[in-house]
């Protein structure tokens, strides 16, 4: 399975600080944005990853993240002209996918729980089909909505629903077979103008193949896209790496923990990064087995 991460937008609910920089540059605590997105998609087992960005933003996408190969990755790019809507994702990346099944990771969504890598291997061994993962939130409006029957059964989904019909949103983490290339094709822009992802998933609902993993309540979902979410995640992935004592979302370890990358790369990597936490992290590392933690 390939892997698009979606990293453009036009980021003015963050004005000022989009003004001159990258929503999915912006710090995370300790680390850029694009990385805990990045990882989830490793976490998946996913190694040849499309990023899209603006043309304003990729080349300093590219320069964090470079071709890949120091992470064991092979790292494509693409621009995006305009925020067309999240869909366009398939047809930009036409020409990577060759029709294969794709994993797409918003660039500004962070997960962080103990069923995950549970719930990417289901998703991503699944041959037919879509798969989803949906978290109960507070503010359901802000997202798209899954609308269940009385049984709890998914019948509907809809895109920021002003009286929305249940608190699960759909995150934006999203598992297609090949039949998504088809289907984007054949999308016409909403009323706001956007290629909707939300038409998509609608579609595979009805057609019986959208699978819905529902989050359990102990999992950490941010879309880091305001203020008050992006500082939100901060806190949190500062109070869990302090408490803990591993990072959430670095590639490096990730990298190395998946054996795609040597003892000895990571030791050079750290060196790069001397006096510094995720330098002195990466080193301290090194001593413990490398199974995962
Ligand atoms: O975070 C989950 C939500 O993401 C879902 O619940 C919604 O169904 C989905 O539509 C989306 O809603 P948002 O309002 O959060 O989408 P936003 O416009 O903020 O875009 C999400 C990310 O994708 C953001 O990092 C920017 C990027 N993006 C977005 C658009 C519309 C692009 O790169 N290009 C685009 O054209």
């Amino acid at each position: 399975m390939k892997g698009i991460l979606l990293a453009g937008g036009s980021g003015t609910r963050l004005l000022p600080l989009t003004q001159t920089l990258s929503k999915q540059l912006l710090p995370v605590y300790n680390k850029p944005l694009i990385y805990y997105p990045l990882s989830t998609l490793m976490l998946a087992g996913i190694r040849e990853i499309l990023i899209i960005s603006t043309p304003r933003d990729l080349p300093m996408i590219e320069r964090l993240l470079g071709d890949g190969s120091q992470i064991g990755l092979s790292l494509h790019y693409a621009v995006q002209e305009k925020p067309n809507g999240i869909a366009e994702a398939f047809t930009i990346g036409a020409d990577f996918l060759q029709g294969e099944p794709v994993c797409l990771v918003l660039g500004d969504n962070i997960f962080h729980s103990h069923e995950l890598p549970h719930l990417l291997a289901r998703a991503t061994n699944r041959k037919e089909g879509a798969s989803v993962l949906a978290c109960r939130v507070s503010n359901p409006s802000a997202y798209g909505v899954v609308e269940l029957d009385a049984t709890g059964k998914p019948i509907r989904l809809v895109e920021k629903p002003a009286k929305p019909a249940s608190n699960w949103a759909v995150t934006g983490l999203y598992f297609y077979d090949g039949q998504v290339h088809d289907i984007a094709r054949s999308l016409r822009p909403s009323q706001r103008g956007e290629l909707e992802i939300t038409d998509i998933n609608q579609i595979y609902l009805e057609r019986g193949q959208l699978n819905i993993e529902f989050m359990g309540r102990g999992a950490a979902w941010f879309d880091a896209g305001t203020f008050d979410s992006l500082l939100g995640a901060s806190q949190y992935v500062h109070m869990l790496e302090v408490r803990q004592g591993l990072m959430i979302g670095l590639p490096e370890e990730i990298a190395w923990r998946m054996n795609y990358i040597s003892t000895d790369d990571v030791r050079a990597t750290a060196k790069a990064m001397r006096n510094n936490p995720l330098g002195n992290y990466l080193l301290g590392l090194l001593d413990e087995p490398r199974a995962h933690a």
